[in-house]
């Protein structure tokens, strides 16, 4: 075994290699690529909201499937430069302080948001789970606030406590929906992604 240098990545593997090379800041890109070769999920022209967008490779990516004609609005609560495409912006912010004017602001016609959201983990695995949790009630309340009706839903969710409560808020408000763990995710990683199809209008709604 070779020894561990002070500062080197122990996670670092040949995904995070492969997204260096392609000009993507973190590995996290596969995963999106993953879902979007299984079901196209982003096409050109559409207005797309990533949160948790920091370091910015699923905004570069997303930005560049749905081209000039489409828009890229990132948010996270961590800075990062603005992006260098002209139709993608990143907005630092609290997802859990988004209101109603913020929202108004960005508009409440987006086809797809996305979240990647990961909270700081503290190793305790039902502590993180609730934490993650709570960030995907954070989107998925985002999410049917400012998309069309019609409108895709992808979320990272740990997978433990508040897991079950979470896809069935999802189901309540998408036709349809898939769990799918990438590829590309650490093979020890509890996280999984979820994605609703379909977002429902108001009167079909069953609370
Ligand atoms: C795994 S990273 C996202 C990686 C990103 N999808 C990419 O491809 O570069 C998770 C992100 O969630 C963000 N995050 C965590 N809690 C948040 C919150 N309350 N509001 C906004 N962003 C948050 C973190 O700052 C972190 O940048």
């Amino acid at each position: 075994m070779k020894p561990v240098k002070k500062g080197q990545n122990l996670w670092r593997d040949h995904y995070t290699d492969k997204a260096k090379k392609a000009g993507f800041p973190a590995r996290s890109v596969f995963k999106l690529e993953e879902m979007q070769k299984k079901w196209k999920i982003l096409h050109p022209g559409q207005k797309v909201l990533d949160l948790g967008c920091a370091p910015g490779s699923w905004l570069k990516y997303a930005s560049q499937t749905v081209g000039g004609s489409g828009q890229v609005i990132g948010i996270d609560i961590q800075p990062m430069e603005q992006p260098d495409k002209p139709n993608a912006q990143f907005i630092q912010g609290d997802a859990f302080e988004m209101d109603q004017d913020f929202l108004d602001r960005i508009g409440r016609d987006f086809d797809v948001v996305l979240s990647d959201m990961a909270p700081n983990t503290s190793g305790i695995r039902n502590v993180d789970a609730l934490k993650s949790a709570a960030l995907c009630d954070s989107a998925l309340a985002t999410a049917i606030t400012v998309l069309k009706p019609g409108g895709t839903f992808v979320c990272k969710i740990f997978q433990g406590e508040g897991f079950d409560a979470f896809i069935k808020d999802v189901k309540m408000y998408f036709t349809k929906h898939k769990i799918f763990k990438p590829e590309s995710t650490r093979k020890a990683s509890r996280e999984i992604y979820v994605v609703g199809w379909s977002k429902k209008g108001e009167s079909h709604v069953r609370t």
